[in-house]
């Protein structure tokens, strides 16, 4: 459920016109609802209730600061990835007690960052990871919280780009030789060794791969107890999908994540640690954008939009679908028409749709992309010297720009000229 509805006609973002924001700001601009990313932040918390719990979220998928803060002001813990989302998490207030550093490439420069500031743990990748941490750790004498990601070589079912649990994978050690990396990180002084971490893909769509992955690191758990280790954290991971359309059978809800959660490692006693990024946003942010052109091809007709790949990359990069709607809701029994929906960008892979069924548009007119919340923003580029586009928050009938697009001048004065031309 999200707070992007028809109303009287129009589409509202909570109680807000999405036509004025644009009229405001300009298209294209990403816009987000803070009642839809406050709900599906509790409805993590509360698939949690009655286990020790944090939940992370995994702010990759839309790491404005003002939306860090809408969800740190619940609550919300963060799983950061580099040194600068660490940064961007302090700067949006939240503690170094409730950051977790994933991401299988560290530099010895993000973990002095992270030890210094404050961290809750590190999600560890490997050995040479291992040893690194634990150098920087002692330089600075401080021991580093760890847990060691696992890789419990399962299918997570999903896109292969973002699958990575199986053992071909980039991440994680592989789970049978989990005793004998742990024994070597309880061997350096520089670490102390608190729990396990899994994370097998993203938008999974069903719950086995993950009652699968989370059976494992159960029987990991009494296995590493067993060796002496005091594992009482668990960090789960993220990955839970969004339904992308209506017209899908909808992804397994959190509550019923929380209930396998429960039902696989709850008798376990330790803290649980998730950290979902798309559920949490995907869903709580629209692009919209206005059609320039609709030119007629040999056989087909293309929607010209002011939004292009460098805005939202997933149709391009992952096949992905998003339900493209207009702004003026089409009458009931409307006709449709088939559209490609194209973006300006000189490549063909800037296409966001073929053959979509669209109500007739024309040029002027407004379309939202739905569920583009997360990877959308944050994935977007400046190819073809088209600025990074707003993101605006909508609270109830209040809206803010939250980041402005820069202005032409700005991105050439990024550059700077060698002395010799
Ligand atoms: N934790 C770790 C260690 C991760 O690598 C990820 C996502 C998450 C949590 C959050 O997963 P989520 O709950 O959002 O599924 N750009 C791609 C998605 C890449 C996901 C990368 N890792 C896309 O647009 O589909």
């Amino acid at each position: 459920m999200d707070h992007f509805l028809y109303r009287d006609g129009a589409l509202y973002a909570e109680d807000v016109p999405v036509a004025e924001i644009a009229a405001s700001v300009g298209t294209p601009f990403y816009v987000y609802s803070t009642a839809t990313l406050e709900r599906h932040f509790r409805l993590f918390d509360e698939a949690l209730e009655g286990m020790d719990h944090l939940v992370c979220y995994a702010m990759k998928a839309a790491s404005n600061q003002a939306i860090l803060k809408t969800l740190a002001a619940l609550g919300a813990g963060m799983d950061v990835v580099s040194g600068g989302e660490y940064l961007r998490a302090k700067a949006a207030g939240v503690p170094g007690e409730r950051i977790v550093f994933s991401g299988i490439g560290k530099t010895r420069d993000e973990m002095r960052l992270a030890l210094e500031g404050g961290i809750r743990q590190f999600n560890v990748e490997s050995e040479p990871e291992m040893e690194a941490l634990n150098a920087v750790a002692l330089e600075l004498g401080l021991r580093a919280p760890i847990t060691v990601r696992v890789n419990p070589d399962v299918d997570a079912k999903t896109h292969a780009k973002i699958a990575t649990g199986k053992s071909e994978n980039k991440f994680g050690i592989p789970i049978t030789r989990a005793r004998t990396v742990y024994a070597h990180a309880a061997a350096l002084p520089g670490l102390e060794v608190i729990g396990i971490d899994v994370h097998i893909g993203s938008q999974l769509t069903d719950l086995e791969p993950f009652a699968l992955a989370y059976a494992k690191v159960a029987e990991l758990t009494e296995a590493l107890r067993a060796d002496g280790h005091d594992i009482r954290r668990l960090d789960l991971g993220g990955g839970l999908g969004i339904p992308y359309t209506r017209s899908n059978t909808a992804p397994p809800l959190p509550t019923e994540y929380g209930a396998l959660i429960r039902d696989t490692l709850g008798h376990l006693g330790c803290e649980i640690e998730i950290e979902p990024g798309r559920l949490i946003a995907g869903n709580a942010g629209l692009l919209v954008s206005e059609v320039i052109y609709v030119k007629s091809g040999e056989d087909r007709d293309f929607l010209i939009l002011d939004a292009a790949m460098n805005d939202l990359i997933r149709p391009a990069m992952y096949d992905a679908w998003h339900d493209i709607i207009p702004v003026i809701e089409p009458k009931p029994g409307a006709a449709q028409q088939p559209y490609d929906i194209v973006g300006p960008v000189c490549e063909s892979g800037d296409t966001f749709a073929r053959a979509r069924m669209m109500p007739p548009l024309a040029a002027g007119d407004l379309v939202a992309f739905r569920s583009a919340g997360a990877y959308g923003a944050v994935m977007a580029s400046e190819y073809n010297t088209r600025p990074l586009i707003p993101e605006v928050l909508v609270h109830e009938h209040q809206f803010a720009v939250i980041r402005a697009r820069p202005s032409f001048d700005e991105i050439i004065n990024r550059d700077t000229i060698p002395e010799w031309l």
